[in-house]
Formats: structure tokens, sequence, C-alpha cells
């Protein structure tokens, strides 16, 4: 897939995904010696969006499974298609010779099979990008079957038999941390831990989003962030509100964020009720506005 370190964070760079060394270099070792990278880390923080930079950088499909509570293996896998089998017994019960077990047999074979992401991402004639998404989400009997899958590459699969992976797909597990990912699964994954940007790297990604602005109003910006995030709020901002927020300051053609403009902002900034109660406190937002410009001027000088 990757060739160096450098090419996975000039190529990700290409797609619009700003990453540092650390994630570049597990990328390359994970495409390499074929291991899951499992991502943890804050929500909007970047982390399905990197199997979808690297899929995008490589030229690769994403075959993706949205996690959720109580989904089972015929989500993920597949199953037979009920309506073709029973049309296939009715075509051949209209022949005068059916061999019954042979065709009990054909019926259980892949054609009468719809795949399900695991499975498709197995049989690609070209490796894919398998995103796991929320695996937090599952329960431990669903992370234990993934054990198959993703330590030998291959798939049991009750009346089908076992699948050998044609491809083997570059994986991606991301969780919230909702629920802690067992250990059989951490130890056959690198683990990247995902955290708020840098400002440096917070401006760099604006910058990418809203290419119109100026380089202070994304420096303005990534401070803001990292004075939200110090305010212990119960939903700090993510990247993706603040890139929501910068796209709405460019509608509005403003350029920077000032005291005057709290209660406009707040349906943008604040996502719980104790949020919106803490940055209405009129000094505190005063003090949120000067922190940001001070985070700012920092950015520049480092
Ligand atoms: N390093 C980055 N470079 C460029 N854009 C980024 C980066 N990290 C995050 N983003 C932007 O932030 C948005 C949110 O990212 P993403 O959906 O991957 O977050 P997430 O960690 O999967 O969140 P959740 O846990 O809520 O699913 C994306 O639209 C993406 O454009
Ligand atoms: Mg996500």
């Amino acid at each position: 897939m990757f060739s160096s370190v450098e090419e996975v964070w000039s190529k990700l760079l290409v797609t619009g995904y700003i990453t540092e060394h650390v994630t570049a270099t597990v990328v390359y070792l994970a495409a390499k010696l074929n291991r899951p990278i499992l991502l943890e880390g804050p929500p909007g923080s970047g982390k399905t969006e990197l199997a979808y930079a690297v899929a995008k950088a490589t030229g690769a499909e994403v075959e993706r499974l949205q996690c959720f509570e109580g989904i089972n293996e015929e989500k993920a896998i597949g199953k037979f298609d009920e309506t073709l089998q029973r049309l296939a017994v009715e075509l051949h019960s209209k022949s005068c010779s059916v061999e019954w077990e042979q065709l009990r047999e054909e019926l259980h074979t892949q054609p009468f099979f719809t795949s399900g992401p695991l499975l498709r991402a197995l049989q690609q004639p070209k490796p894919c990008v398998l995103l796991i998404d929320e695996l937090d989400k599952v329960d431990q009997a669903f992370e234990a079957m993934l054990l198959e899958l993703l330590s030998v590459w291959q798939m049991s699969i009750p009346k089908l038999g076992l699948i050998r992976a044609r491809t083997i797909p570059f994986v991606v597990l991301t969780s919230n941390e909702e629920r802690r990912i067992g250990d059989p699964l951490r130890r056959r994954s690198f683990y990247l831990r995902v955290e708020h940007p840098t400002p440096q790297r917070e401006t760099k990604i604006l910058q990418l989003r809203t290419p119109g602005k100026s380089a202070e109003f994304h420096r303005h910006m990534a401070g803001l962030a990292k004075a939200l995030r110090g305010w212990s709020l119960e939903k700090p901002p993510s990247i993706s509100e603040m890139l929501d927020l910068a796209q709405a300051l460019e509608l509005l053609q403003e350029e920077r964020i000032t005291s005057e403009m709290r209660d406009v902002l707040l349906p943008l900034l604040a996502k719980t009720e104790a949020d919106r109660r803490k940055l209405l406190l009129r000094d505190g937002w005063a003090s949120l506005v000067y922190d940001a410009h001070q985070y700012s001027v920092e950015t520049i000088e480092q």
C-alpha cells in the first residue's frame, strides 16, 4: 500500500487528512505487517476519517461495518438468501430427476449466500480498507468472533464452511470507549490514542477546509478550540465542531469571535444545557475570547 512513512504522510495530506509522524508510522507498519489499528479517543477526533483517508490515498475500496448494540453475525458476515434457495428448490422440483442430496449441498454454496462487509473484505480481488466502526457498541461474543478473522484472516461460517482471505484488508477498528475493548483484540492490534490536535495541526486542518479565510482566522479558531477544551465542558468541541464553526463564520463574513457574538454562537458551541449555562456567563465568555487570542498568538511563536 505504501513504500515509506513519508509516503503515508504525504498521500494522506493529499486526501485532506493531516496527521503526524507517529500515526503515519503506525499506518505504514500496520499495512506492512497486516495488523489492525485500534483507534480510541473522543468523538469527532478523526478516527473514522483516517480509514477513509487511507482508502482514498491508496485507491482502495472501503468495507464498513457500523457496529451497534445487538448487532449479529448475519449483519456482519452475511446470510443465506432464503428466497433464492426456495426458488432453486421450486425450479429443481419441476424436473423429474431431482438429486436431493446434491441440491442440498448446492443450496449451501456462495452463490446462495449474501455476504456482509466482513466476508466481502476477505474476498476483494485487491486489498481493501475494512472499517469496523464504533466497536465499543458490540458485546464480547461478537468481539470474540472477530478474533479468528483478524488473526488468521479466515472465517468459519456454519454450512458454508471455511472461507480464507483472497487478499488481506487494512483493518481500522474505532472505539469511543463506552465499553472497554477486550485484551485479545488489543493484543492483536496496534493501539493508537487519538487526542484533540495541537493548535498547529488544527490550524492546518482549518486551512484546508476553509481555504478562503486568512491565516490569522485559522490561528484564532485553533486558539478558541484550545480555550474551549480547557473549560471542563461536558462536551468539549471536537475538530468537526470547530470546522462547522469556521464555516459558519465564513458564511457570516466574520473574521474572529468577539464578546458580542456570544448568543448567536452558543448553539454551535454548547451541546448541553450545563455547557450552555457555563458559556452564558458574561465574564466567562469574555475570558474565553481573551484566552483564544492568547493561544493564537502562541501558535505563531511556536
Ligand atoms: N487529521 C484530520 N485531518 C483533516 N480532517 C480531520 C482530521 N481529523 C478530523 N477531521 C475532520 O473531522 C471530522 C470528524 O472526524 P471523524 O468523523 O473521523 O471523527 P470520529 O473520531 O470518527 O468521531 P466519532 O467518534 O463521533 O465517530 C471529519 O469530517 C474530518 O473531516
Ligand atoms: Mg467515527
